[in-house]
């Protein structure tokens, strides 16, 4: 017999077709999210589960869970998930690494030029046909050839960001617990300094950390204050790692220049204050998405759930 596996949401046709082939699946919900009511319910008899980041899997729906051995997330991030519960329960916990890093570091440039360059706004403007005319003021922006990027969290897509920044002849520096080796500094051309430091010296900030009960916040208020009047702030690791409201408070008083976010911190839900803002750009967490790398992400943890099941180390299991 095969093993039991609920799949959260609709996932490609492909995946599913592949996945086919090795257990027995049920779709939790073709549309919308499903509901913890429901998890709880559908998780009882499952040895699997393939979530996507949506999904919260905390005490109830993992004390509902019988026989689940693995649970394979189609995210590089696992913050919805209890993972010191789940390891205490001998639930295998997956995620999708590697895979997005590229992607992600594109967005994050996307937006980087989205806020630095107004292009949003001047999109709308000129497709609202209110463009009469250049004109020496017309949406100026800010340049990045020779500012200074500040990379906080230097992971895979924090170096991703640092390696095409590059390209514009940027100055680098960055904040992580972990100091990159001699060599990738110098190879990224890029200098570690305490957060602190970082935040009163860049033009643009990039956050690419994840989200921890020590990342939350980390940008506060007062580490806001610590930044230039001139600063961009980016955000396309995990909201909460924003004081949303205050970020708010800061763009809006002018103390921030300009902020482009892809994640928030009560997601979906925006901070209301935000929406009145002409000095951000918000997209809806799209940061890994392209079909290329969304396929990529749903094959692998579809990977990592068989071999879990098998019985085998899933390749990308959380330790
Ligand atoms: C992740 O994988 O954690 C991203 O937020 C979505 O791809």
């Amino acid at each position: 017999m095969k093993p039991k596996v609920l799949i959260t949401h609709k996932i490609f046709s492909e995946v599913l077709e592949y996945l086919k082939e090795h257990v027995e699946y049920e779709i939790g919900k073709t549309e919308g999210d499903i509901s913890k009511n429901e998890l709880i319910k559908k998780i009882v008899d499952k040895d699997g589960l393939l979530s996507l980041l949506v999904v919260t899997i905390d005490k109830d729906v993992l004390n509902a869970a019988a026989s689940l051995k693995i649970i394979a997330n189609c995210a590089v991030g696992y913050n919805n998930i209890d993972i010191t519960l789940a390891r205490e329960k001998g639930i295998m916990v997956t995620n999708t690494p590697g895979v997005l890093t590229e992607t992600t570091a594109e967005l994050t440039w996307a937006l980087i030029f989205a806020v630095a360059r107004k292009i949003p706004q001047a999109h709308i403007f000129t497709r609202d046909y209110q463009y009469k005319g250049w004109a020496l003021d017309l949406f100026l922006g800010q340049e990045l050839c020779g500012k200074c990027l500040g990379i906080v969290g230097m992971g895979r897509i924090g170096k991703a960001v640092a390696r095409k920044a590059r390209a514009f002849s940027m100055d680098i520096v960055y904040t992580d617990p972990h100091r990159l080796s001699p060599e990738e500094e110098a190879k990224l051309q890029a200098t570690q300094l305490p957060l602190e430091k970082l935040l009163q010296i860049s033009d643009i900030i990039t956050l690419h950390t994840t989200l921890t009960s020590k990342t939350f916040h980390l940008i506060s208020k007062n580490n806001i204050h610590l930044m230039k009047k001139t600063a961009i702030l980016i955000n396309v690791s995990r909201g909460p790692v924003i004081d949303e409201e205050a970020l708010a408070d800061a763009l809006q008083e002018g103390t921030v220049w300009g902020a482009g976010l892809d994640v928030y911190e009560d997601e979906p839900a925006i901070h209301p204050k935000l929406f009145s803002l002409d000095n951000i750009v918000l997209l809806p967490h799209i940061g890994s998405a392209t079909r290329e790398t969304r396929l990529k992400m749903a094959f692998m943890a579809a990977n990592n759930l068989i071999q879990g099941l098998k019985g085998e180390r899933p390749n990308n299991l959380i330790e």
